[in-house]
């Protein structure tokens, strides 16, 4: 399979504009993109309906991915959903019974950690299925049913495509456990399923408009030694995600915490040489994140605000920057709002100079443990 960076400087940056095109690649794959329904070749492969819980184990991003799908497992299907990185899973001696599924997430299909956590879980006789974007890999093929993100070959070491990926792969699964389980109906299976499909369109938007205020943003970024993500609900996985990615490329020190956990102990940190960065898009959540944004702000912190067009009208807190997106469906905004995360990372990083596709002491699969 030949890669090449195409007109873009490194693989990072040209898997971060594949997105649209390989979303919609995935989409095709999951959801009947005519009658807005989740293929039923897909709905069928685990018995969602007989379910009583769901467990996911993985690793560094996929990990993330599986905790974003959490929330909606939880909350599209009423399905209890166990998580933990794979590391932790395959040692804990979880009590499993076969009346849960397990879900493995893996770009790679080949991290030991990983591999480790699904034969545990297939000699415990769970069913087993696998989110991988390489379909002739380990975790494939030991899984009972493969769901294949169809993101093309990543070569970045920092996932991002792969990352998005998962996301629509686990939003569409989610939609199929809340059908299976009559909690979502036809009405609301087609308008979610529309959402999902707005997703390619709208990133491409995106993509084309935030670049130049992102890279002013990350020459601005790279002067600091630590920073702070902070999101509620969905948006708590991605300011784990956005702390993860900046720290891997840039090697600047971040961290991302709930932002709900902010006055535990983060808050003691807060000072005018941490930029706090807030992914908080109009959701149910908006209210209580722009609390904990004036908490920070009033202490001299440095906000960086990443928003939707109703969030930036609503917030009147002076800001370091603030990146305004469209305003989406709730479903795909973590998909979106990754966007402006990798972008910051990745221009972080060029600034500072690193090896952006191959960061120190790193590597794109790790299968020992
Ligand atoms: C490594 C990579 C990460 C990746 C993780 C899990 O740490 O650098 O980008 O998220 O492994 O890899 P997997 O192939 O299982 O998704």
């Amino acid at each position: 399979y030949m890669v090449d960076k195409g007109n873009h400087r490194h693989f990072m940056e040209k898997e971060i504009y594949e997105q649209p095109e390989v979303i919609s690649h995935a989409l095709a794959h999951y959801v009947d993109l005519g009658a807005h329904t989740v293929r039923t070749a897909v709905s069928d492969a685990i018995d969602f309906a007989s379910l009583r819980g769901l467990t996911i184990s993985a690793c560094g991003t996929a990990y993330l991915a599986g905790l974003i799908g959490k929330y909606w497992f939880e909350r599209y299907a009423r399905l209890p959903v166990e998580i933990d990185v794979a590391s932790e899973f395959r040692y804990r001696e979880i009590p499993l019974s076969t009346d849960q599924a397990a879900l493995f997430i893996s770009q790679s299909g080949e991290t030991a950690d990983t591999l480790a956590s699904l034969r545990y879980c297939h000699d415990a006789g769970l069913k087993t299925g696998a989110v991988v974007n390489v379909r002739e890999s380990t975790i494939a093929r030991e899984s009972d049913a493969v769901f294949p993100i169809l993101a093309g070959p990543e070569i970045g070491v920092a996932s991002t495509k792969a990352f998005t990926c998962q996301l629509t792969v686990l939003a569409s699964l989610a939609i199929a456990a809340g059908k299976a389980r009559g909690l979502i109906h036809a009405d609301e299976e087609r308008q979610l399923v529309r959402q999902l499909t707005e997703m390619p369109r709208l990133m491409s938007g995106v993509l084309n408009s935030i670049e130049p205020q992102i890279e002013a943003l990350s020459r601005e970024l790279s002067k600091y030694k630590d920073v702070l993500y902070l999101g509620r609900g969905t948006s708590y996985p991605l300011a784990l995600e956005g702390a993860l990615k900046l720290k891997e490329i840039s090697y600047i020190h971040a961290e991302g915490y709930a932002a709900g956990e902010l006055k535990h102990g983060p808050i003691a940190l807060i000072d005018e040489n941490m930029p706090v960065i807030v992914i908080a898009p109009h959701d149910r959540f908006f209210e209580k994140t722009v609390s904990n944004m004036q908490e920070v702000a009033a202490r001299g912190g440095k906000i960086i605000f990443i928003t939707d067009e109703r969030g930036a009208a609503a917030s009147k807190l002076p800001t370091m920057a603030t990146i305004t997106l469209p305003n989406v469906a709730e479903i795909i905004a973590p998909m979106v709002f990754s966007l402006p995360i990798q972008l910051l990372a990745y221009h972080t990083a060029v600034f500072m100079g690193t090896d952006v596709d191959q960061p120190r002491n790193l590597a794109k699969s790790v299968t020992v443990e």
